[in-house]
């Protein structure tokens, strides 16, 4: 790893400023003269609500962006915005992990790891390749990420892959690295295992901007806060300490966003909506899990990653064969379940098409006439009302969905779901990358569907997410229920449940 010059290392220097930087696409002003000042060995919080420019800002940054108006210097580079690219110019001094993930699925995990490291280059540009698997293994035993360096990007969980794309900036040994919500797929160790290497790194000089929507994660890492609304610096350079988590999310949304708690509208004397009985969520296991669930019933699922509440939502939503085991609804017939997937960049949506098309996929049965025809006054209605509820931001229905933030497509996710007027909602980690104000609007929808005798099965790592929302937390590990919690458990009953199978 190249450490920072230390000649040039001066905490009180600035190693990036930007001024003045606008961006407009076609009617949206995604910036607007922003100014943003990097430190230094500084972690740099960037905050805002979903489509505020955070991941717009960072890209001119990074140089993947052409900005309109405004002048960036990172490092000993100096830049005028004239719509010209660059980031060929500041590649050994910026690395940028987006928010959409960028691995080539169909490489190894090494390749991917090292494509862009002159380290395992030998001259005329040969690759080592001996040099690159063994540099790959060293990093993941680093890491302690239990996959091998031969392994396909493409067959990873999607923690695994924003654990790599992370790994493979931190180590490039640049003095800026952008991490754009980058815990969005990690579990509780992974988030410990990064905040440890960010700490270390910090130490050595190097800057980082951090972008999350878990406030909580901002005083755990960072120094310094920068908070943009629609495309302007409302808070610029705000020393962590002087500000709480209540005052971001003001100051993010532009009004008070009251947290809500959870209300009750199980059915309990309904019949089941859905259940499962004695089903394997692994191929060996030993015992099997029954499960069910009530009209109007939330229930969440909840322990580590990989402990089996992701195979047993996917197994109740239908999309995954138990290895023993039935699921089955009331009456025989299964319910009509919307699904919310884990990695909404590989299942959840198609980019190239718009808002409208997306959400509409998920409701086929629902929108088209007697002969299949797609009815598309009802389409249009049905759509744009959910859009509505789920507070997608898009410049029309018609917006391709690639051109969204990162928080509005996981609101086009959610919509999507909804589509068909499912009977059960499986959702999971349903408000990944959303904003405090937009998860508040999620989380009364779910409440509101509820109330009209819908299921709702939450899988969640979010102890804050659970407890505002499940009337029953079920805890799954090794491929088991091991616990369960009902009515009115505390958060520490829930903090104490869950940690105690971490
Ligand atoms: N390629 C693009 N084409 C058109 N509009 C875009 C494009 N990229 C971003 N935008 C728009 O610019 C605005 C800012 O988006 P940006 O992705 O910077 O938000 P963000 O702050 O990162 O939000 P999130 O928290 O949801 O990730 C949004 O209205 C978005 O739809
Ligand atoms: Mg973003």
């Amino acid at each position: 790893m190249n450490i920072v010059d230390p000649e040039i290392m001066d905490r009180t220097q600035p190693i990036v400023e930007m001024r003045n930087i606008s961006k407009t696409f076609g009617s949206t002003k995604a910036l607007r003269g922003v100014d943003f000042t990097v430190m230094h060995g500084e972690v740099h919080a960037l905050l805002g609500r979903n489509g505020a420019g955070k991941s717009t800002l960072v890209s001119t940054m990074s140089g993947l962006v052409a900005s309109d108006t405004g002048t960036i210097r990172i490092s000993r580079t100096e830049v005028a915005a004239n719509g010209q690219p660059y980031a060929a110019r500041i590649r050994d001094d910026i690395a940028h992990v987006q928010q959409t993930p960028q691995l080539f699925n169909l490489l190894t995990v090494a390749e991917n790891l090292f494509l862009e490291n002159p380290l395992v280059r030998r001259k005329f540009g040969i690759v080592s390749h001996r040099r690159m698997m063994s540099e790959a293994q060293a990093l993941l035993d680093k890491w302690n990420i239990d996959i091998r360096a031969e392994a396909l990007a493409g067959e990873l969980s999607a923690g695994t892959r924003q654990l790599l794309e992370i790994m493979k900036a931190l180590s490039r040994g640049v003095p800026v690295i952008i991490l754009d919500e980058p815990t969005a797929a990690l579990s509780n160790a992974e988030k410990r295992m990064l905040f440890e290497q960010v700490k270390a790194l910090k130490a050595l000089g190097i800057s980082f901007i951090y972008i999350s929507h878990h406030l909580d994660e901002v005083f755990e890492v960072a120094d310094t806060v920068t908070i943009l609304r629609d495309g302007q610096v409302v808070k610029e350079r705000e020393d962590v300490g002087n500000l709480n988590v209540e005052l971001i999310a003001d100051l993010m949304m532009g009004e008070k966003t009251a947290r809500s708690v959870r209300v009750d509208h199980t059915q309990a004397d309904a019949p089941v909506l859905l259940q499962a009985r004695g089903i394997g969520l692994y191929p060996v296991s030993a015992e099997g899990v029954d499960f069910e669930i009530r009209p109007g019933e939330i229930v969440a699922l909840a322990g580590p990653v990989g402990g089996g509440k992701e195979a047993l939502a996917m197994m109740l939503a239908g999309q995954l064969t138990p290895y023993k085991g039935k699921v089955s609804g009331a009456g025989g017939t299964l319910p009509t379940i919307g699904l919310v997937p884990t990695d909404r960049h590989a299942s959840g949506y198609v980019g190239i098409l718009g808002v409208r098309e997306n959400v509409a996929i998920g409701g086929l049965d629902v929108l088209s006439g007697r002969f299949g025809f797609i009815d598309l006054d009802k389409e249009a209605a049905h759509v744009g009302n959910l859009a509505r509820q789920t507070n997608v931001i898009a410049s029309s229905l018609e917006q391709a969905v690639s051109q969204l933030s990162g928080g509005n497509q996981q609101k086009v996710v959610f919509a999507r779901a909804l589509c068909q007027n499912p009977q059960v909602i499986v959702a999971l980690s349903p408000t990944r990358g959303v904003d405090v104000g937009a998860k508040e609007q999620l989380y009364a929808l779910l409440r509101d569907l509820a109330s009209k005798g819908l299921g709702v099965i939450v899988v969640s790592d979010e102890e804050d997410e659970i407890s505002q929302l499940a009337n029953r937390v079920v805890i799954v590990f090794e491929g088991r229920i091991t616990g369960e919690l009902r009515g009115d458990y505390t958060m520490k009953d829930l903090i104490l449940r869950m940690e105690g199978v971490a």
